[in-house]
């Protein structure tokens, strides 16, 4: 299997823990695709009732088309699960997320849900985090001082550009910038310098928030719970 099957295998087993009545959190990303194809399918075959709160334009376009009830996130009390991908996770189930540049509004949507599940293939699951640069969202006021903050405390900063080389901008009209940091050692060190920086919103360090992964490997779906 290639890794786009891996990412439905993972998905279509993490689809089997939604249940009726639920309200979901629904990710983003090429993973997440196919998570939404399989959530709708059971709504459709099983009539399942559930709502969802999306974490992107795109997952809302997509889940509202195939027929899943979407709330805006302020009109919900709680989220029951939240199912979404992920760039990286180590082996004490910390991650990195944001490759789609939807990190703030998943984070929103994660630290709102009583569940988290995170839906990869196998080559997401590393020993230690960083390899994947760590995407964070800056404002644009003031984005130059917060670039050259970063820089200064050697985080290898860069902002996020599309093929035309414009820098792009988040659903809040925001910039991302991407830390190329190889390795990170201490995450909750640098999760709390980032945290304390005016002008950065957040940042695609997802620490303490999984509990439970389904990997998509050549075997077949596996789910493991979070253990820290
Ligand atoms: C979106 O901002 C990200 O956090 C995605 O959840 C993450 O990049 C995983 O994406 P894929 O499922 O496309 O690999």
């Amino acid at each position: 299997m290639n890794q786009s099957e891996l990412k439905k295998v993972a998905a279509e087993r993490a689809a089997l823990f939604v249940e009726d009545g639920m309200t979901l959190g629904l990710g983003t990303g090429s993973t997440v695709f196919f998570l939404v194809e399989a959530i709708a399918r059971r709504v459709r075959e099983e009539g399942l009732h559930i709502e969802a709160v999306a974490t992107s334009s795109r997952t809302a376009k997509q889940a509202s088309a195939l027929g899943i009830t979407m709330k805006d996130i302020n009109d919900v009390d709680h989220i029951d699960l939240c199912i979404d991908g992920a760039d990286e996770i180590d082996k004490h189930f910390q991650g990195i997320k944001g490759g789609g540049a939807a990190h703030t509004l998943e984070k929103m949507v994660a630290t709102t849900s009583r569940r988290n599940i995170w839906i990869v293939d196998e080559s997401k699951m590393v020993d230690t985090l960083g390899k994947f640069p760590l995407p964070t969202e800056v404002i644009p006021f003031g984005c130059e001082q917060v670039f050259h903050r970063l820089e200064s405390e050697n985080l290898h900063p860069h902002f996020r550009t599309d093929a035309d080389g414009k820098r792009i901008r988040t659903h809040n009209g925001n910039y991302v910038i991407d830390l190329h940091l190889g390795q990170i050692k201490h995450p909750h060190l640098l999760k709390s310098f980032l945290d304390g920086q005016v002008g950065l919103l957040e940042h695609g360090l997802f620490l303490d928030l999984v509990d439970t992964v389904v990997v998509g490997t050549q075997d077949g779906a596996k789910v493991i719970d979070a253990v820290r």
